[in-house]
């Protein structure tokens, strides 16, 4: 995005980029986005995308690709062993991140099961900014457990505090006090923290967070998938940044990490992920589970036509123009609602814009799942396909009981260069329908409900019949179908 100044004195923000391979949508009537939803149990992970408009589910191996990530594709060297094309990307991944051994894996889950395999061992503890789905799961399967030290701000959901992902360096103190330096596996930091709101930390906090884990001994293992989010926010709102590159701020973060670890499917634009590290005794100990859970050490289980394409995509992220696309446009969406009083999650974020579900469905209790609610009820009046990022996404536990999420988010992701303004127009215009007209919207209750990622595969019922309703009165408001 650029500075450029509108005459109008209007602030939008300016593609730096022109749209050259097209995908062609389409916007089905509400009666057949009734049917989809009531085939799909309310869940928006079991839509089919021939049901949707704007597909706003995840930034995850969705984003656009530039012409030279293509045609990079073209060249791939398909070697099992010592393919050009992955010392291409060790390369890149020396140059930008300065880290000399690097690991290829198919996903940025792949890379924390390897991670939690070779550290986490029964009763091991590892503190982190927040937790990611994966991640935490990955630390669990293997007996250890999380300690989440998130500032207090991070979970306020309405804030003008610019890096609400930072790490409280206080409880940081205070869990090593508690566990013993010799019972935490890693500190975890997570870039762009996802389950928040893709909200920044600031390169301050991980240089204090540095200190602390020098005098205890403790390594840095960085989760830099939101990587290229973080990396704008730390220009665009930390003073003592302002004049860095978007290199120097990569190079500063990487050097104060011991492994780094990135889902390519994010940080990169494409399809992948890795680990890499200076540290020669974990590479060994991560090398031999690469061979053995993802592939050879020269493709790690990813098309070697997506290696290409990370490390071209890779070089593109440090650039400020390429970086704050997203958050320049995620910014746009949360403040036209901000105007329009939808309660959204402030100050805008990476990853996408997040409505407040608690407070948007007020009237719903957290029993029947109000974040489930508003991603059926937003899909059902716009054809925007959100994520449910609120207690449907927990687990219950060993009892059998609910445990209730701390925010109740519906998460609308907006995938790198994907949209353009106007189709972000569009759902914010449905999105201020939606919230004048919220009194119509009831819960859900589940039909099916999995014992594990219940969110992925649950089939849920609404608790009245209020999706009647509501189609009623938009049929009455729009005046057709659309
Ligand atoms: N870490 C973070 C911060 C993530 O956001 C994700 C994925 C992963 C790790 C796992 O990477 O999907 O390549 O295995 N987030 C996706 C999302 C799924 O929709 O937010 P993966």
């Amino acid at each position: 995005m650029s500075n450029v100044q509108f005459y109008s004195g209007e602030v939008i923000p300016l593609e730096m980029h022109k749209v050259r391979i097209v995908q062609k949508l389409d916007l089905v009537p509400i009666e057949r986005r009734l049917a989809a939803v009531n085939e799909a149990g309310n869940n928006t992970f079991l839509l089919k995308n021939r049901d949707i408009f704007l597909d706003m589910l995840t930034d995850s191996g969705v984003n656009a690709m530039s012409d030279r990530q293509l045609a990079s594709m073209m060249e791939a060297d398909d070697s099992y062993a010592g393919s050009e094309t992955f010392t291409k990307l060790e390369n890149q991944i020396r140059a930008i991140f300065n880290k000399e051994y690097f690991l290829p894996v198919h996903q940025g889950r792949a890379a924390e099961n390897i991670l939690s395999r070779v550290y986490v061992t029964p009763g091991s503890v590892v503190p982190m900014n927040y937790h990611f789905t994966t991640s935490k799961a990955h630390i669990m399967l293997n007996g250890g457990s999380v300690e989440e030290l998130i500032i207090e701000e991070g979970l306020q959901t309405t804030s003008d505090c610019k890096f609400k992902g930072n790490m409280d360096i206080a409880k940081l103190e205070a869990v090593i006090a508690k566990h013993g330096a010799g019972k935490i596996a890693f500190v975890r930091i997570e870039t762009g923290t996802n389950l928040i709101g893709g909200q920044p930390h600031s390169l301050e906090n991980l240089r204090q967070v540095r200190a602390v884990c020098d005098r205890h001994g403790l390594m840095i293992v960085f989760d830099a998938s939101l990587l290229a989010d973080n990396l704008y926010f730390i220009k665009a709102r930390e003073e003592a940044c302002k004049d860095m590159t978007i290199r120097e701020i990569t190079r500063e973060l990487s050097d104060l990490c011991d492994i780094i670890y990135f889902s390519a499917r994010k940080l990169g634009c494409a399809r992948g992920g890795g680990i890499c590290t200076n540290n020669r005794d974990a590479f060994m100990k991560m090398r031999e589970l690469v061979t053995l859970y993802e592939g050879f050490l020269t493709y790690g289980g990813m098309s070697v036509r997506e290696i290409e394409a990370i490390a071209v995509g890779l070089v593109e992220t440090m650039d400020m123009n390429m970086v704050n696309q997203g958050p320049q446009f995620i910014e746009y969406m949360v403040s036209e609602l901000v105007k329009k009083g939808v309660p959204v999650i402030t100050p805008a974020g990476g990853l996408g814009c997040h409505l407040n579900a608690m407070e948007f469905l007020s009237h719903v209790p957290q029993t029947q799942y109000p974040a489930g609610a508003l991603a059926s009820a937003l899909y059902l009046v716009s054809g925007v396909r959100g994520m449910e990022r609120g207690s449907i996404s927990e687990q219950r536990d060993d009892q059998g009981n609910e445990t209730y999420a701390n925010m109740e988010l519906l998460r609308l992701a907006v995938p790198r260069r994907v949209f353009t303004l106007s189709q972000l127009k569009y759902a914010v215009d449905r999105i201020v329908w939606l919230y004048e007209n919220r009194a119509l919207v009831g819960g859900l209750t589940f039909v099916e409900e999995p014992k594990i990622l219940r969110f992925f595969f649950g089939k849920l019922k609404t608790t009245t019949d209020w999706h009647t309703a509501l189609v009623a009165k938009f049929k009455a408001d729009m005046g057709d179908s659309l």
